[in-house]
């Protein structure tokens, strides 16, 4: 049976846009607010070492303006470990991070990392923070997840929002089956990265999936219908899928 599927919306590129002309405007923080009052299901937000969009004081600010549950994207730092303790988001998912790439752009190697990522698990686990490990699609980064005892996965869609045809269909198997054997293990799979109208249907229709976090195409579309439209008909979109 599927389980209900939410939709984390990453309001990272409004703050993007804003940064541009170095001012206020626009502010994520209405975005946050336009995102809790048309039913999305949570606010994600990537507060990247070169700040080059969420600013540290918008963390406040978005806890603030909604009651959403906020999912603090972060890499696994002491810094930012200490941000997260000191904001107590509902969720961290820690991300690889690189200085130079444009986005994320690979999953975290969870497998080869785990004596860095153990004590940052356990510290924020310990505060109450649920952990969440953005991770490529494979087995053995679930089962590394599980060792970390990672309460939560999110895998990484982004091969599968570059791949088309047959590489696509193979890609959103991979995804499907990590999504079965990480929700048999007793971890909560998620998924995101690169998803829009077009390519979102096929992962919402995984039934063990129970969030999907999207943000780029979401903000884009927003530019042409608003973001309280371009929300909705995601979450139509995802609805559909599952029906
Ligand atoms: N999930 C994670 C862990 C991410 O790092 C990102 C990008 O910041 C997203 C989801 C959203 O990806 P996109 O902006 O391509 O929708």
């Amino acid at each position: 049976m599927s389980r209900p599927l939410r939709l984390g919306v990453n309001i990272d590129h409004v703050a993007t846009i804003r940064n541009a002309r170095g001012g206020d405007h626009p502010d994520p923080v209405r975005a946050a607010e336009i995102v809790a009052a048309c039913g999305g299901d949570g606010i994600t937000a990537h507060l990247r070492e070169d700040r080059r969009h969420i600013r540290d004081e918008d963390l406040a600010r978005i806890q603030a303006a909604t009651s959403l549950p906020l999912n603090l994207e972060m890499a696994a730092t002491e810094e930012m470990l200490a941000i997260a303790l000191r904001h107590m988001p509902h969720a961290a998912c820690i991300v690889p991070e690189r200085r130079e790439e444009r986005t994320t752009e690979g999953g975290l190697d969870a497998a080869g990392q785990h004596n860095r990522l153990y004590p940052l698990v356990q510290r924020l686990g310990e505060a109450g923070i649920r952990v969440s490990l953005f991770i490529a699609p494979e087995e053995r980064q679930i089962e590394a997840a599980l060792r970390l005892g990672a309460p939560v996965v999110e895998l990484h869609t982004g091969e599968y929002a570059h791949a088309a045809g047959d590489a696509a269909e193979a890609e959103r198997a991979r995804i499907a089956a990590m999504a079965a054997l990480a929700a048999r293990e007793g971890i909560e799979p998620h998924a995101g990265h690169g998803l829009t109208y077009d390519n979102v249907g096929p992962i919402a229709a995984i039934a063990e999936l129970a969030e999907l976090n999207i943000g780029h195409y979401l903000i884009g579309e927003a530019i042409f219908c608003g973001l309280e439209a371009s929300v909705l008909r995601m979450r139509q979109l995802m609805d559909e899928a599952r029906a």
